[in-house]
């Protein structure tokens, strides 16, 4: 599986520089999340890594190829987006949005498909429902299902996940859910994850690597260790808070002070 890389990317909009100069590498196989305060440029980076917007300055490479020049039926069929947001605003039942991620493919088993991913993600007894009336949270697993009917192969998903804020509206039963099964999937395919997540620690108990986000740069990557530290998370976050781990070794424990 070919690696994504972001050389010197740079974008601005409104005249305010959202991205400035950033470069990452994400292998394949990874879970990295994404981290940082509001407004640092987290969804920017994630429409410029997909090739949903264009730098101004720099390049993404799929491979050994720049994402703009993959046909996009073909780029569709390497990676998927899970949004923030994902208005529908017509009634729809929630197979046909989860058979909406098959849009890449011919037409091969579709259902098959649709099936699988939706009690991957927990909503095979959501069927038969109206997308839109639906809460956040069904609606958010609703969403996984699609992306992961979108990179199915060979009966598992392979390529390249990117979400945003994915358990943002999940309760604490779908939170370990969503987090272990994508975990999961990416230690047993040709399978990797990028997620921009607010909650640090699902991101210390899960990623294997942290991309720490401000003002549009890259301030800390690494482990969850060397990244979430008292000095790092205050610095950056400018929060009051404290960050507990009985061993080194283990995953760090992010708590507020009251
Ligand atoms: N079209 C635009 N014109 C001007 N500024 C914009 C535009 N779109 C986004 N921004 C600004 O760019 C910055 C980065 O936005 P972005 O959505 O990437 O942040 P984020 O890190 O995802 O934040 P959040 O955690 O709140 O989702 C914000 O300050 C936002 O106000
Ligand atoms: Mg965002």
């Amino acid at each position: 599986m070919e690696q994504l890389e972001a050389h010197s990317l740079r974008y601005s909009q409104g005249g305010r520089l959202l991205i400035d100069t950033l470069d990452l590498t994400l292998k394949p196989g990874e879970m990295v999340a994404l981290i940082g305060p509001n407004g640092a440029g987290k969804s920017t980076l994630l429409r410029l890594l997909t090739g949903f917007l264009t730098p101004d300055h720099g390049e993404c490479r799929l491979g050994n190829r720049p994402l703009d020049e993959w046909p996009r039926e073909r780029l569709a069929q390497r990676r998927a987006v899970m949004r923030q947001q994902n208005p529908v605003t017509f009634s729809l039942p929630v197979e046909a949005v989860v058979a909406m991620g098959r849009a890449p493919w011919p037409s091969a088993d579709a259902n098959g498909i649709v099936q699988q991913t939706m009690a991957l993600a927990g909503c095979d007894e959501l069927a038969g429902r109206d997308y839109r009336q639906l809460s956040g949270g069904e609606q958010q697993r609703v969403q996984l299902a699609r992306v992961l009917a979108q990179l199915w192969q060979n009966g598992a998903p392979r390529g390249w996940l990117f979400l945003d804020e994915p358990t943002s509206a999940l309760d604490l039963f779908w939170q370990q859910q969503t987090l272990r099964l994508l975990h999961r999937l990416s230690r047993q395919h040709d399978f990797s994850v990028c997620a921009v997540l607010h909650d640090l620690n699902l991101a210390a108990l899960w990623a294997d690597r942290i991309l720490l986000l401000h003002q549009g740069r890259l301030v800390a990557q690494g482990s969850p260790q060397e990244v979430m530290t008292e000095a790092t998370l205050t610095r950056w976050y400018q929060a009051d808070l404290r960050v507990a781990s009985r061993h080194e070794s283990d995953r760090p424990v992010i708590q507020l002070r009251a």
